[in-house]
């Protein structure tokens, strides 16, 4: 049994689809429980959905820390004692200092080619540029904001007259069958 936590800090669409094909199957003999799920954002859409799958989060609120440095140990206490193999960054929007990335092994999902597009701005930003693709990465964390070992990534052609809506969606849905396939793979090795 390989475990892992998921880190988030919004509408949790793609910590919903992980727990559906992730949590308690089975992957050619590899079995993958999710067993902890960790928001900082006590408003988070996620933690309903969190809930559903019987997983209750644990809530870290960045306000209630006087650095980064000082969250991040409270991560990192939180994911030693899960257990987790693996942490998954699906949206959770905070800047991770060396207190999480020297200690714990994660991947994270960034909604653009990268390196283009770092940061917290990525759909807007690539979707305004002139680019003719736009993508989504999945990479290993380190100190460095969206800058880590690119793990896998797939684009997609911008159509002519796509809305913000319409590319946030193709988005997405590339997500939803990226990010599961990299956490079985990251596990698996
Ligand atoms: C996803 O699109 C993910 O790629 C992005 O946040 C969204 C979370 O949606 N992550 C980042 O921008 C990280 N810099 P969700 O809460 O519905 O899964």
């Amino acid at each position: 049994m390989k475990k892992i936590a998921i880190l988030f800090s919004g509408s949790g669409t793609n910590l919903e689809n992980l727990f559906e094909k992730l949590h308690l199957k089975e992957f050619d003999g590899l079995k993958i429980e999710v067993v902890a799920t960790i928001c900082n954002n006590p408003k988070a859409g996620g933690i309903e959905k969190s809930k559903r799958y019987g997983v209750e989060p644990i809530i870290i609120n960045h306000k209630d820390f006087n650095s980064r440095e000082e969250f991040d140990e409270e991560l990192v206490a939180s994911i030693k004692r899960s257990g987790a193999d693996l942490v998954v960054l699906a949206g959770f929007m905070r800047f991770l200092t060396q207190v999480f990335t020297k200690n714990v092994k994660a991947i994270n999902l960034h909604p653009s080619l990268l390196p283009l597009f770092k940061g917290g701005h990525a759909i807007e930003e690539s979707y305004c540029s002139n680019m003719k693709v736009g993508g989504i990465t999945v990479h290993f964390v380190n100190e460095e904001l969206d800058g880590g070992t690119i793990i896998a990534q797939k684009c997609f052609q911008k159509e002519k007259d796509m809305s913000l809506e319409e590319y946030e969606k193709t988005i997405h849905s590339l997500e939803y069958k990226l990010l599961p396939k990299v956490v079985v793979e990251v596990l698996s090795k």
